[in-house]
This record gives C-alpha cells, structure tokens and sequence, in this order.
C-alpha cells in the first residue's frame, strides 16, 4: 500500500482532489466510485473549487456511488443522493446521465443490486474507487461480520453505523434505516485504483489494522491488501499508530 500522511486532514483532502483532478484529465471518460461521509466533504470541497479554476473537467466522467440507505428515496434529505448533490454534483460538470446510484426505495432491492452490478459492468468496469472507513473498519457499507459478501448487496447496519450518520436524520440514531444497499467486497477490489482516505484519531486503530493486520472479514478494510494497487491519504492523527 502506498501511503501518504499530511500534517492536517485539509492538507490530506487538498492532495486527494489534486490526486482526482489529474486523473481527469489523463483519463477523461473515467469511471469513478464514489463515498459519501465526513471525510470526503472537504475533497470534495476541494474539487468543486478546483473545477472553478478550470483545472477539474467532470464533462465525460462517470460516476457510481458505493452505497445508499434501503427505504430512501434520491430526493430524501438524509440520503447520500442528496449528500452527494449538496457537496459535489451541484458544483461541478458531471453530465447527469452518467451518474449512477443505487435505488435505496426501489421496490425489489435485490433485483436493484443486479442492476447495480450490470450498469458498472457496461460501463467497462470502475478505474479509480475512493473510500472512507467506518469507525469500525467497514467500506462502504461493508460491516464486520462473519463472512464478506462480494457482490452489490443488501446489508443490515451496525448499531455504530447508524450512530455515525445520525447527522443525516435529524440527529436521531432510531431514525437511520437499518438497512442499507452497499457494493460488495468483491465489486471494490475489481476497481483498477483504490484510495482510502481516513482523518482523525478514532480511525488509528482501524488503519493500522488495515495495513499490519490479518486479513479478516471482521475488518473489511483488511482485504484492501489484496489489491496492487492503494493509496492510504491520512492526516497524522490517522496515521498515529502507523
Ligand atoms: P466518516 O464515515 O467519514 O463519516 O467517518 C466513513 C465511512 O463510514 O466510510
């Protein structure tokens, strides 16, 4: 794995949208997935400024989201499609035709996760998938358990999870779904490029883990090793047990 620590968690995130912008601009037509979270909003802060610059061009890029809430509709404020819409669609050039998300209210979610699977296939696959980590090791929405599932699958949260995104329902941990859509394990290592981004303490632990540790589906993020090619954007209290 390759590892970058930066002073402060701005620093990691300006690096991880210059990272971003530069493989635009190599490869226009790529195929991005995308995470949602606290991590990412400030690169994503970040890439909605770059374009501005003119030095970001979304114009031909698609996109795919790792995960969505089971039950939400797009247009639910606590949805990540509308995560996504306030802290980076809205503010750059994505051609709306090629973004591409789960339906968290489709009426058969398995069939939606098919579907998922389908649509990343025709569009010859992900090249660059970014991630964050859950405070417990999961990615996108991949929680710890016995067993790992590969495909784009129905999950059922942890009860750390749904308090981590309380935010997004009022504060009310009782109001996050239960259940959510999620890319599998298998569907994130296909990708040709993974970055993870992780800021702050409470994910020290889970990061040194995930570079030093065994490979264990009760920290999803292990499986990370399997893959040649990953990029580790962390601030130094991320990396402080490194
Ligand atoms: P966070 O979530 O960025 O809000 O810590 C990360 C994740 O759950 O993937």
């Amino acid at each position: 794995m390759n590892v970058s620590i930066f002073d402060t968690a701005d620093e990691a995130a300006a690096a991880l949208a210059s990272r971003v912008a530069r493989a635009l601009t190599e490869r226009p037509h790529i195929v991005l997935a995308l995470p949602t979270g606290r991590t990412p909003v400030p690169t994503y802060a970040g890439l909605r400024r770059l374009h501005a610059a003119g030095t970001a061009d979304f114009s031909r890029a698609t996109t795919f989201n790792l995960d969505e809430f089971a039950g939400v509709e797009a247009s639910h404020p606590g949805s990540f499609r509308t995560f996504m819409e306030r802290h980076l669609f809205t503010g750059v050039n994505l051609n709306s035709g090629r973004i591409h998300f789960l339906n968290g209210a489709a009426a058969d979610l398995d069939a939606e996760c098919d579907r998922y699977e389908a649509e990343i296939e025709a569009a010859g696959g992900i090249d660059l998938l970014l991630l964050g980590i859950g405070g417990n090791g999961h990615i996108g929405f991949n929680e710890p358990a016995d067993e790992l599932v590969a495909r784009t699958h129905r999950v059922r949260l942890a009860d750390s999870t749904t308090r981590d995104n309380a935010a997004l329902f009022g504060g009310d941990p009782a109001r996050v779904p239960r259940e959510a859509l999620s890319m599998g394990m298998g569907t994130i290592l296909k990708a040709g490029a993974l970055v993870l981004m992780a800021t702050g303490e409470r994910k020290a632990k889970c990061i040194e883990r995930t570079i030093n540790g065994p490979l264990t589906p009760r920290l999803p993020a292990s499986f990370l090793q399997l893959h040649r090619s990953v990029e580790l954007y962390l601030d130094q209290a991320a990396a402080s047990l490194l």
